[in-house]
């Protein structure tokens, strides 16, 4: 009886376009609700000191992110022209990239900037509903859902292609035009055993995982990159291979880097780089940008232009060659990629307490044997 009045409740919401939060889909979805709720999509201005931070700094009183970054919102318009600020006692806001939302996008539009998302109830011929991934949805009494094709490959496409500031400078180039989603979906949604829904104990026995896992996870990051090692008497050849169909560095506020050492008797005798690992152009990756007079800028949105970059584009294999001294035997290569997820010039501009977000992390590492 409560699930009819339930399902009966969520379908007239639906079909008023009410908002429903995410914490009224925990009733029934408990194992997602708490996924998600451990994912980097349920982080916003409010509880994402990186992303507030860089906000602040680009304006005090306006806030054009939202969109992307808190999409549920009924006030992105008042925040971009500074009439309203991001408020935590909105719950559209507060539930960042939200399930009712992501769940309800019906199309996306490609644009030069950014992409746009279109909700269901925006897009001619749709009627608000919910996509997911039942077969026959229309013979279900659950709350109104539809099997889109669309849904599944474009899903991703709205705010992870692509962004460029107001210079028409590009800050992030995740996505081709025409990537599907569903690649995105199997590396960072895969299926993990448990019912899609508490009450049902008869249903479907596993589900896509809502984690989202990526850089913040360990697993993942050893996932990302191949490391292997050639040598000659004197050369260290180090074969880099990015498996992602993404580039490396998406986020420009990111720094990863190798390290390498030349091991004897336990001893370091040589090594890539001494204080920073910017000192080996070659083996750090990141996205730099400058002014109108070339001079370096740490927060893209008021770049000019791009400045240095070194990345490995999606796939891409490259081969970083170092001369050393002789190579013994029994001499040991160590080889290490580190990630920083907000890069020293970023961190000193906004004076960041989250230390995770400061210290090298650990993505993969590999040692050689002469
Ligand atoms: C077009 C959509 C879009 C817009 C607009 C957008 N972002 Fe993002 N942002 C993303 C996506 C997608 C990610 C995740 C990509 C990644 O982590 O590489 C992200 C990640 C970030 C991160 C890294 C978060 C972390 O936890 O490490 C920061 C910081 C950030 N954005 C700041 C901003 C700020 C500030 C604005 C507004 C000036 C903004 N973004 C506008 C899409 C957007
Ligand atoms: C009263 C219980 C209930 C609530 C509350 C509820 N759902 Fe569901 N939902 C279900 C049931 C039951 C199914 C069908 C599960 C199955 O058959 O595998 C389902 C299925 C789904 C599916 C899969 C549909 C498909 O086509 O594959 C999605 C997506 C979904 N729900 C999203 C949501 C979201 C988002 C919310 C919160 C806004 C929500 N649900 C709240 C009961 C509920
Ligand atoms: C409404 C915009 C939006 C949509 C749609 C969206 N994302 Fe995101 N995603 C973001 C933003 C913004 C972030 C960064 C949040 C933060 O760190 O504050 C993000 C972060 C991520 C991350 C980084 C997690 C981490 O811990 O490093 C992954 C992975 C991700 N999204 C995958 C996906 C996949 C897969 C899809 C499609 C099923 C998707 N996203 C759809 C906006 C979106
Ligand atoms: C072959 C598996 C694979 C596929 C397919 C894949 N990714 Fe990733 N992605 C990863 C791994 C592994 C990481 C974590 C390591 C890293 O970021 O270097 C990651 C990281 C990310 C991040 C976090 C980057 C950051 O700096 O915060 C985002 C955002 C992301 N992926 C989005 C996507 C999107 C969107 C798609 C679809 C175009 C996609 N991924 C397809 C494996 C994959
Ligand atoms: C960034 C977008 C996004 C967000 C946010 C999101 N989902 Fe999903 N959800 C998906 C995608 C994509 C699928 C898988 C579609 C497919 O089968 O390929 C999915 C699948 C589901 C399913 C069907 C389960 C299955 O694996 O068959 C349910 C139920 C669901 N989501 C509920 C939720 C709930 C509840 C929340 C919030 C706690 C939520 N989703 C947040 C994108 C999202």
């Amino acid at each position: 009886m409560k699930k009819i009045v339930l399902f009966t409740y969520i379908l007239t919401s639906l079909l008023s376009a009410k908002y429903l939060t995410n914490e009224s889909c925990k009733e029934c979805h408990e194992d997602i609700y708490y996924e998600y709720q451990s994912s980097y999509h349920s982080k916003t201005y409010f509880n994402d000191e990186l992303h507030r931070k860089v906000a602040d700094v680009i304006s005090d009183n306006s806030y054009d992110c939202g969109i992307c970054h808190m999409p549920a919102s009924k006030k992105l318009k008042e925040m971009e022209t500074g009439e309203k600020q991001p408020s935590n006692a909105s719950i559209e806001q507060k539930d960042a990239i939200s399930c009712f939302y992501c769940h309800q996008i019906g199309y996306v539009k490609q644009a030069h900037t950014k992409n746009i998302n279109y909700r269901t109830k925006n897009v001619e011929g749709f009627k608000p509903s919910m996509f997911g991934s039942l077969k026959n949805t229309e013979e279900s009494d659950k709350h109104e859902m539809s099997n889109n094709p669309l849904y599944k490959q474009k899903v991703c496409l709205g705010c992870h292609s692509h962004k460029r500031n107001s210079h028409d400078v590009m800050i992030f180039n995740a996505m081709q035009d025409n990537q599907d989603s569903t690649e995105c979906i199997n590396c960072h949604m895969p299926y993990i055993v448990g019912g899609v829904e508490k009450m049902n104990k008869k249903g479907r026995q596993k589900h896509r995982v809502h984690t989202f896992d990526g850089i913040h996870n360990m697993q993942m990051r050893e996932e990302a990159i191949d490391i292997s090692i050639k040598t000659t008497d004197n050369t260290i050849e180090v074969t880099l291979k990015n498996k992602m169909p993404h580039p490396l560095i998406i986020h420009p506020s990111r720094l990863k880097y190798l390290k390498l050492s030349l091991i004897r008797n336990s001893e370091a005798i040589w090594e890539n780089f001494k204080n920073s690992p910017l000192e080996d152009k070659q083996a750090s990756f990141v996205v730099e940008f400058v002014d109108e007079n070339d001079k370096f800028v740490s927060i893209p949105a008021f770049a000019y232009k791009r400045g240095f970059v070194n990345n490995l584009k999606a796939k891409e294999t490259r081969i970083l060659k170092y001369e050393v001294e002789q190579i013994k035997q029994d001499d040991i290569i160590k080889a290490s990629m580190y990630v920083v997820l907000a890069k020293p010039s970023c961190s000193d501009e906004l004076n960041l307490q989250d230390k995770t977000l400061t210290k090298p992390l650990l993505m993969k590492e590999i040692t050689y044997k002469k």
